[in-house]
């Protein structure tokens, strides 16, 4: 590590060591310490104040920025009156669901207490983000960005940047988050947002500093990220177009965009020359495929400038044709470093043969009277023992059982069925998955623990002979991905990561109400070589409490 990195780690709050005596001993690779406090504030952020949840008292959270194969190890301090879980959207946690702070893989953090997440990100090289997973926290703020750089030797296909930049944009709602839940819980919706936020602002303030500055003739990374609950947004540079660069941890193909559809949960890098007329400029986000659009602008600086930035804010593009058109430019630099070949031992995901296809088709019903969303008839919902911990311990017997749900959807809507929904995946076997969504509304989707080639997308059923249209080249390898209203969306990947998976909608209030289920996939080897033993500070609730730890995992 270098000093530069060393003090501007320090200053940051960051306890960074370079690595233990004895982990440099065994050539460990580094490890990045944070300790955070998590609790409520309280923030204007559109009109009145309202509870936020500050971690360090920072909103957005601090930043994690680390370097790929680091050993990230967060304590985090729960001083919220209610249990708490983060998520790392984003990172596979490769062998490791432990760590992926899920009610269906962890116990929560109970008010008062601590719990140390230790995690990699392994060859995962490009932009992420945090946000705490239960109920409706993720609408209270408590999230930041992740991002993961290179290590030295492993070339990144751009220059390096004059500096690169968080960028968090994400709708924004005055209720309270506990308030909402109550809503869904009594069965109605909580409505459209009130208004997009960037970087923790509303860009109402006037006398609020530029978001950042740049110097005239340099080039800037920005990584946008959507951190929001439910809308799509629109984001673009007055003046200014960007360099598409990395997606998710894929580097792409290098196009220009004068603006970029980010979805629900997902996060891209652009890179911005700063080669305008020295002044400011806005930086806007605005909501997409829903009435009453709302923005939020704030501004880029060029140092020195006092020019304030023209009020003509260049408009959204209008409609979704556009949208798709869009993704179906989304391309993976199959030539660049972070691309890795699949276990096959080829990038050539096209020529695997499929063993399985799973369709998920969005289901939404009501049970007594309230709304409930699900997957193919089944609305997930948790379980008092988390279901990783369940199946580790052997005890699943009256928490869950597998496979409630079958691979298509069923013929005719019937009643929803609301139990915790765990399917199986045979390890190492090469799966199509399809979400359709018939809803009038936008949804964005998740699978934890994996990147997927997103191959195919279009309007209307998905049939067999969508296949003729997917990507089968050069799909961007990635964790989230748009389902349109009334329409589907293909993706394909090799479940060979062992652990106890999330899938789910990215629009919270249809997770909440159960758009989600888990995907099991064990390795029958029981081997440490697939899968880490539970960690030993994990905590423990529900049916698992004081039970012996079941057999090791055998040596690699
Ligand atoms: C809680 O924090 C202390 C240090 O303050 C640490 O020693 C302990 O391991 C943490 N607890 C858990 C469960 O991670
Ligand atoms: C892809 O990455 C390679 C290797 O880093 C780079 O030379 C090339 O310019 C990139 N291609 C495109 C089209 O972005
Ligand atoms: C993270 O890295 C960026 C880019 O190098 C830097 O501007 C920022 O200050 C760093 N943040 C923290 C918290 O270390
Ligand atoms: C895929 O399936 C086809 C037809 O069933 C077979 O001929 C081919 O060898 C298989 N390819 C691989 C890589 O397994
Ligand atoms: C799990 O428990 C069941 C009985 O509940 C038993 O039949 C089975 O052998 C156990 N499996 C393992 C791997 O211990």
């Amino acid at each position: 590590m270098t000093t530069t990195t060393r003090v501007a780690a320090a200053a940051a709050g960051v306890l960074l060591v370079a690595a233990a005596l004895a982990g440099v001993a065994r050539g460990e690779d580094p490890y990045v310490f944070f300790e955070w406090k998590v609790t409520y504030g309280t923030k204007t952020l559109l009109d009145a104040p309202q509870k936020v949840i500050l971690i360090n008292g920072e909103f957005p959270g601090p930043r994690i920025n680390c370097s790929s194969n680091n050993n990230i190890v967060v304590n985090v301090f729960n001083q919220l009156d209610e249990p708490l879980l983060f998520t790392w959207n984003g990172m596979q946690h490769r062998k490791n669901s432990w760590q992926d702070g899920l009610a269906g893989t962890q116990c929560p953090i109970a008010p008062g207490t601590n719990y140390t997440y230790k995690w990699q990100p392994k060859d995962q090289i490009g932009s992420f983000f945090y946000f705490p997973s239960l109920g409706m926290h993720r609408a209270a703020g408590g999230y930041g960005g992740i991002s993961v750089v290179s290590r030295l030797l492993i070339p990144v296909p751009f220059d390096p940047p004059a500096d690169d930049h968080m960028v968090l944009i994400g709708d924004w709602y005055t209720k309270d988050h506990a308030a909402m839940a109550k809503m869904l819980d009594a069965g109605k919706s909580f409505g459209r947002p009130h208004g997009v936020v960037i970087n923790g602002k509303s860009g109402k303030a006037a006398a609020d500093p530029p978001m950042f500055t740049v110097e005239a003739g340099k080039t800037y990374r920005l990584r946008v990220c959507n951190v929001g609950i439910k809308a799509s947004l629109n984001f673009r540079i007055q003046g200014h177009d960007m360099k598409l660069v990395e997606m998710e941890g894929s580097h792409t193909v290098q196009d220009m965009y004068d603006s970029l559809d980010v979805h629900v949960g997902h996060c891209l890098s652009v890179l911005v020359d700063a080669d305008q007329k020295p002044g400011d400029y806005y930086a806007v986000a605005s909501t997409r495929f829903i009435h009453e659009a709302k923005s939020v602008s704030a501004v880029i600086r060029y140092s020195g400038s006092s020019t304030p930035p023209s009020p003509a804010v260049p408009e959204p593009p209008a409609g979704w044709a556009w949208s798709i058109n869009q993704w179906r430019s989304f391309r993976w630099n199959l030539t660049a470093s972070a691309a890795r070949p699949n276990p096959q031992g080829s990038y050539h995901y096209g020529q695997i043969n499929i063993t399985r296809t799973i369709r998920l088709m969005v289901s939404r019903g009501h049970i007594d009277g309230k709304l409930k969303y699900g997957f193919n008839g089944v609305s997930h919902v948790d379980a008092e023992t988390p279901l990783k911990l369940a199946e580790y311990f052997n005890v699943t017997d009256g928490v869950f059982r597998y496979n409630q749900m079958t691979d298509v959807p069923p013929a005719v809507n019937g009643p929803l069925h609301v139990v915790p929904n765990v399917i199986t995946a045979e390890f190492r076997t090469f799966i199509e998955i399809i979400f359709e969504n018939p809803e009038k509304s936008m949804d964005s989707v998740h699978l934890d623990g994996y990147a997927f080639f997103a191959v195919g997308m279009g309007p209307g059923k998905w049939s067999a002979e969508e296949r003729k249209t997917y990507n089968l080249l050069d799909g961007v390898s990635r964790h989230s991905v748009q389902v349109y209203p009334r329409s589907w969306t293909a993706i394909m990947l090799t479940f060979d990561n062992a652990g106890m998976w999330n899938v789910r909608s990215n629009i919270w209030e249809r997770h909440y109400l159960g758009e989600q289920l888990y995907i099991s996939v064990v390795s029958p080897a029981r081997s440490l070589r697939d899968e880490y033993n539970m960690p030993e500070n994990a905590l423990r609730c529900g049916k698992v409490v004081g039970l012996p730890l079941p057999p090791s995992y055998l040596p690699a």
